[in-house]
């Protein structure tokens, strides 16, 4: 089997962060997005991962290089415009060949990994295996309606009147089937070659297709609370490690120090991450946060929040649910009676009263 996970998309609901890097390398838990995508691939012991890549190509390619160090090998595959999911299968036509592949959106985090499906995919060869999600909301997603036991029985996506609540998730099991489906379907209303429409052009055909519903936690990182919430999560399984320097330092639950970090007269109640080279003084690093590397916090009081590499934070009592970008300056100067900001376009401040 091999994989292919899709990194194009332009992000547009992580604005400001998607104007400089692609939302799928944003940190969860100190590690990008993709690179948890990458390592749940990988412990279905696929090695050969093509990535569909846009306009952010150079920089997906810097961090996750040949796949090398994260025990795969990389092909990337550029599209130029997003032509649809379905157009990305036929983009990775010759990377592909004849092999069974697990598609896989590349914004999606599935921490309790996927390993159960593949199992099932592989025992029973449907021509599709779909992952499903009882959602509250469907209108946003492709949805599948079942028979009992799990068989497909329809496909629609993004229906207009209700049909289901399962919606269809970013994880595909896939046979070479799927490119005769790619072939036959036409671009639906907003101009995409759909993949729910090529699963559902092989329901129809009368190919087997089943689903899964997905039992784990789930989040599409696709904006800012959800990349909050899945920190969160993640962050709830750390295992405590100081590889950092502590100098009249609290650690309080699990927190992980990692190298070259110093915590000076500070307290850090976990599960939290200090990242490496970042100084950390006079401050309260609070549960569900993770500091990037080189940072610096000066007295100041943060939880529920990620900072990213390079952020400078100083004297602000009360940061919470913040996510603040590379090499950001937030803070205040003693003495200072006024806000005063310097903020990039799509940014979102909410001040305390
Ligand atoms: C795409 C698919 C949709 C699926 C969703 C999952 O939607 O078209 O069927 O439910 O991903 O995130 P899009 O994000 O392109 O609107």
């Amino acid at each position: 089997m091999k994989a292919l996970v899709l990194s194009g998309g332009a992000g547009t609901r992580l604005r400001p962060f998607s104007y400089s890097m692609p939302k799928q390398l944003i940190p969860i838990a100190n590690k990008p997005v993709l690179e948890h995508v990458v390592a749940n691939i990988r412990d279905l012991g696929v090695r050969e991962i093509g990535i569909i890549v846009g306009e952010w190509g150079p920089q997906i390619a810097a961090v996750l290089g040949d796949g090398s160090r994260l025990g795969c090998e990389i092909t990337y595959i550029r599209q130029d415009q997003p032509l649809g999911l379905a157009h990305c299968v036929s983009l990775a036509r010759d990377f592909l060949g004849d092999d069974d592949f697990v598609m896989y959106l590349g914004d999606n985090m599935l921490p309790q990994g996927i390993t159960d499906i593949a199992h099932d995919f592989q025992a029973n060869r449907p021509a599709a295996q779909v992952v499903v999600y009882k959602v509250a909301d469907p209108r946003a997603f492709g949805v599948a309606e079942l028979e009992p036991g799990g068989a497909v029985r329809r496909l629609v996506e993004k229906p207009p009147e209700f049909v289901s609540d399962l919606a269809l998730i970013g994880v595909y099991f896939l046979t070479p089937a799927i490119h005769e489906a790619v072939a036959a379907i036409a671009p639906s209303a907003r101009g995409e070659l759909e993949i729910t429409d090529a699963i559902q052009w092989l329901v129809a055909r009368g190919d087997p297709v089943r689903a899964s519903e997905y039992g784990g936690y789930w989040k599409d990182t696709g904006n800012v609370d959800d990349v909050l919430d899945c920190n969160r999560e993640l962050l709830d399984g750390l295992i405590p490690a100081v590889d950092g320097e502590l100098d009249d330092a609290e650690l309080i639950g699990p927190v992980v120090v990692e190298a070259g970090a110093r915590v000076v007269r500070s307290r850090i109640v976990g599960p939290a991450i200090i990242g490496a080279g970042t100084l950390v003084e006079d401050s309260y690093v609070g549960p569900a946060t993770s500091i990037g590397r080189d940072c610096v916090l000066r007295a100041t009081h943060i939880d529920h929040s990620i900072a990213l590499d390079g952020a400078h934070i100083a004297e602000v009592k009360e940061l919470h649910g913040s996510l603040i970008g590379r090499a950001a300056t937030v803070g205040g100067a003693s003495g200072t009676a006024a806000h005063r900001l310097v903020i990039g376009d799509h940014t979102r401040i909410v001040v305390a009263a």
